[in-house]
C-alpha cells in the first residue's frame, strides 16, 4: 500500500514512523507546504519520498497512492479533500474542524458516497466518540464537551484580542466561550477540532455545546464528554500530553491517526 501525508509536523511524524514499521506499508509520500520540513522528515524515515509542494506533483502523487492523509490544517482540507475524493481516493481528515462549512462537508460526504473513495476522521484527542456513534443510531437529547487548555494554546486567537482577554493575567480556571459548536470553531478554528468530530457524531453544530476553558496551572489538553439520552449517558474524560512541538495538539491525537492507518491496512474494524 502506498500512502501520501500532507503536513509533515507533529501528527505527520508520528504516522510516518509508524507507517514505515508496517509491512504492508510500500512507500509513504511525503509533502509539506514548507519544503525544508518534508525533505526533513524523508530524510529521517523509511521507505518514504519527497513530492514538490505544487499541485501537479500533489495530483499526480495522488493518483499514485491508495490512501492520502491530510496533517496539515483546515486550508489543506479545504483544497485537497473534494480534489482527492472527486479522484474516489480515500482520504483521512486530522483538520476536521474544516467541516464546520456545510458546503465543504456536504460535497465531501457526497463525493464519498458517489465515487467510492472513502472519508477517514479519526477520534483524534478526544474519547467516547465510539458511544457517541451507537447513540446517534436512536436519540440524543444533549451533547456536551468542556474543554480545558493552558494559555499557551489561545495565544493569538484574533476573538481575544478583539475582546482585550490577557490570558497572562488569569489565575483561575476561566470559561473564554461556552455555547454552539459552530460558533466556538469560526472563533478558535485552530484550538478545538474535536468539537467538530463530536458534533458531526452527535447532534450537530448548532446544539452541541462546548465550554472552553482556559487554565493557567494545567498542563494537559482535557475533553469532558457528555451525552445523555434513551439510552442513558455517557461521560468520558480524556487528559491528554501535549505535544512538545504543537502544544495545541495532543499525542493522542496522532495515535488515533495512527490506529485508524492499522485499521484501514488490516482492513478490519473493532469498536466501530
Ligand atoms: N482531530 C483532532 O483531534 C486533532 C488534534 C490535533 C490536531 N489536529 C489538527 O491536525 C492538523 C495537524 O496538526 P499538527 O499538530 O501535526 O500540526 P503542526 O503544526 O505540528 O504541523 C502541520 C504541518 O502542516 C504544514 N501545513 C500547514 N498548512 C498546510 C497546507 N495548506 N498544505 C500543506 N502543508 C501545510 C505545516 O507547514 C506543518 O509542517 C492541524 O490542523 C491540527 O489542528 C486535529
Amino acid at each position: 500500500m502506498r500512502l501520501l501525508i500532507i503536513g509533515c509536523g507533529s501528527i505527520g511524524n508520528v504516522l510516518a514512523t509508524a507507517a514505515g514499521s508496517m509491512e504492508e506499508i510500500d512507500r509513504i509520500y511525503l509533502t509539506d507546504k514548507v519544503e525544508e520540513k518534508a525533505k526533513a522528515m524523508v530524510n529521517e524515515h523509511a521507505k518514504s519520498s519527497y513530492i514538490r509542494f505544487d499541485d501537479d506533483s500533489i495530483l499526480h502523487a495522488m493518483d499514485d497512492v491508495e490512501l492520502v492523509v491530510e496533517a496539515a490544517s483546515q486550508e489543506a482540507v479545504r483544497k485537497f479533500a473534494p480534489i482527492c475524493l472527486e479522484r474516489g481516493r480515500d482520504i483521512m481528515v486530522m483538520s476536521a474542524g474544516a467541516f464546520e462549512s456545510d458546503a465543504l462537508r456536504e460535497r465531501c460526504f457526497e463525493l464519498s458516497k458517489k465515487k467510492r473513495g472513502r472519508l477517514f476522521i479519526p477520534s483524534g484527542a478526544v474519547c467516547g466518540t465510539d458511544g457517541l456513534r451507537s447513540a446517534a443510531s436512536s436519540q440524543i437529547d444533549e451533547v456536551r464537551l468542556i474543554t480545558t487548555k493552558g494559555p499557551e494554546i489561545f495565544r493569538n486567537v484574533p476573538y481575544l484580542i478583539d475582546k482585550k482577554i490577557d490570558l497572562g493575567s488569569l489565575t483561575e480556571p476561566t470559561v473564554l466561550y461556552d455555547g454552539p459548536a459552530r460558533e466556538v470553531l469560526r472563533l478558535f478554528p485552530k484550538n478545538i477540532n474535536v468539537a467538530a468530530t463530536v458534533s458531526m457524531l452527535g447532534v450537530g453544530f448548532e446544539k452541541t455545546r462546548i465550554t472552553l476553558v482556559c487554565d493557567p496551572d494545567t498542563r494537559t489538553n482535557s475533553h469532558l464528554l457528555i451525552a445523555k439520552g434513551p439510552f442513558g449517558e455517557i461521560r468520558a474524560e480524556t487528559n491528554n500530553t501535549p505535544f512538545p512541538t504543537n502544544p495545541s495538539t495532543s499525542y493522542l491525537a496522532a495515535l488515533s491517526a495512527v490506529a485508524a492507518l492499522k485499521s484501514i491496512v488490516a482492513n478490519r474494524w473493532i469498536g466501530v
